[in-house]
């Protein structure tokens, strides 16, 4: 399969290049700045590109990759950092700019370039770097300016060289994508037609290789990747996959119901349902802190989940539905972020069972793996469902979490999902869903004075739940929500809508 490469310098836009070449369905990985030249000769990548970075080429200890890459006969493409390091490693001049220069810039191209090819001379970019070519090197033609930075853009053709400053892989960027695909294309030859579907007869074959005549286990959670993930593996080994679901008692009302429609009816897997909800509850009793109910939460499900994967004798690897941006975050040139919450999943399993890890959709990203999974005829329903955190409705009840408030909240959850979805908004969000408060506000029903609880709704837009923007949903919407939930759920006399972006809170509340 071709492919092109893309070397890590650290930049926050990095994935985003990958993401922009696999919509031109364009198949790219991402690898360290530091991968050796043998290794990237063995991958036999169409072409190269060396991302931007946080660093300054000026500075000592500044990353570099092997200057071979250059001269290896395979176009290589650098951006921003990237230009910088071309133009220092072939002999031309590299300044460190006064201030940073972030931001929109107007681009002119100068010149005829393969890079450039059907688009305009002007166009808007997007920049943001400190350093700056001053001056091409010998044998270089600068092909873009801006009126800041005269050498916006610089190649050499016949060494298969070519860089911008400004980063084409940036929404902001105008025929950003265009340029990337003159790279890929024109410039590299690139030739095939990438699709996630086209990826799934080889991740078939790969796992049957990978399992031989053994059993897998997979921890069914019914979210979009781990469903994606062990519909795949059933596809390849059928009965030797063994899911298990564990109920935790904290999930949404359907969610149960929906497993057994999908997986146990549809796709007639070996899937076990475990209901566990009374040992998480009567763990979780009287537990009112958001990080002590994440650790209950996860403790608890490991040990439920092993003594059930304990029952299926022989088995030998653990199916997870791991995506590449975790990979990437696991090789990447940065350090770890900092923990703001930790969250919960199963990443814990594997070393503490002694098994080997299928990890079939490592190499995608979130949207690939929704149409790898309409490719296998997985239903809408389980695609393009919201993401659902692991300890569930338990960090949505406020404080402590009891049987009765999880009722509660999940009546409310469900009518607001109803409404959103009746109004045609359920794919307009990435995420909604109620919050139970722990405390009680004084309202007015039919006569009576009531003193009930309160139900914060939140509605976020985001692209990878980093950061958000509240749901500016019709007022319509929103009454129907809060009149419904006032009226149908008992217990509940009031509701807030959450008006916070993130930063500074968070998604979830708790
Ligand atoms: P926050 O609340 O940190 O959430 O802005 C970002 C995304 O992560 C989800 N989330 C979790 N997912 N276990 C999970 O599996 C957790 O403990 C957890 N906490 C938050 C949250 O729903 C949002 O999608």
């Amino acid at each position: 399969m071709d492919q092109i490469l893309i070397l890590d310098f650290g930049s926050q836009y990095t994935q985003l290049i990958a993401r922009r070449l696999r919509s031109l369905r364009i198949y790219c990985e991402i690898l360290p700045f530091r991968t050796p030249v043998e290794e990237i000769l063995a991958r036999g990548p169409k072409g190269i590109i060396l991302s931007g970075g946080p660093s300054s080429v000026c500075d000592k200890g500044a990353p570099v990759s092997d200057p071979a890459i250059l001269s290896l006969g395979i176009p290589v493409l650098g951006i921003c950092y990237g230009m910088q390091l071309i133009a220092r490693e072939m002999g031309g001049k590299v300044q460190k700019a006064l201030k940073r220069e972030y931001g929109h810039s107007g681009l002119k191209v100068r010149g005829v370039s393969a890079l450039f090819r059907g688009v305009p001379k002007d166009l808007k970019v997007w920049m943001s770097h400190g350093d700056e070519v001053k001056a091409a090197p010998y044998g270089f033609s600068v092909t873009a300016g801006t009126p800041d930075v005269p050498v916006a853009a610089m190649e050499c053709a016949d060494r298969g060289l070519y860089s911008v400053q400004f980063h084409p892989e940036v929404h902001h960027t105008c025929h950003g994508g265009k340029i990337l695909d003159n790279f890929a294309r024109r410039i590299c030859g690139y030739r095939e037609r990438w699709t996630p579907a086209s990826f799934l007869d080889e991740a078939v074959a790969g796992i049957k290789k990978q399992v031989g005549q053994n059993s897998v286990i997979c921890a069914l959670s019914g979210g979009v990747d781990s469903s994606v993930a062990a519909v795949l593996v059933h596809r390849a080994i059928g009965k030797r996959l063994y899911c298990i679901f564990v109920d935790t008692g904290l999930l949404r009302f359907g969610d149960r119901e929906r497993m057994k429609k999908v997986f146990l009816k549809k796709f007639r897997f070996n899937l076990k349902i475990v209901d566990a909800s009374k040992i998480f509850l009567s763990r979780l009793k009287g537990v009112t802190s958001p990080e002590r109910k994440r650790k209950i939460i996860g403790h608890a499900f490991i040990e439920v989940f092993e003594s059930e994967a304990k029952k299926i004798k022989g088995a030998k690897f653990l199916a997870q539905g791991t995506l590449y941006p975790d990979v990437i975050e696991s090789v990447s040139v940065k350090g770890p972020s900092a923990v703001i919450k930790s969250h919960h999943n199963v990443g814990g399993l594997p070393d503490k069972m002694g098994l080997a890890l299928v990890e079939p959709l490592r190499f995608l990203f979130k949207d690939e793996v929704r149409e790898l999974g309409r490719s296998l005829k997985i239903p809408e329903e389980v695609l393009m469902q919201h993401p659902f955190p692991g300890p569930g409705l338990a960090i949505r009840v406020l404080g402590d979490v009891t049987a009765e408030r999880l009722a509660i909240l999940g009546k409310a959850d469900l009518i607001m999902r109803e409404e959103i979805q009746a109004f045609g908004w359920y794919s307009r969000i990435w995420q909604s869903f109620c919050v139970l408060l722990p405390t009680k506000t004084v309202g007015v029903m039919g006569d009576e004075r009531s003193y009930e609880n309160v139900i914060a709704v939140r509605c976020v837009e985001s692209v990878d739940g980093m950061t958000a923007d509240w749901s500016q949903l019709p007022y319509e919407l929103m009454r129907r929500i809060s009149a419904r939930i006032v009226s149908e759920v008992k217990g509940v006399n009031r509701i807030v809508y959450d008006i916070t972006s993130k930063p500074p809170a968070t998604i979830e509340w708790e």
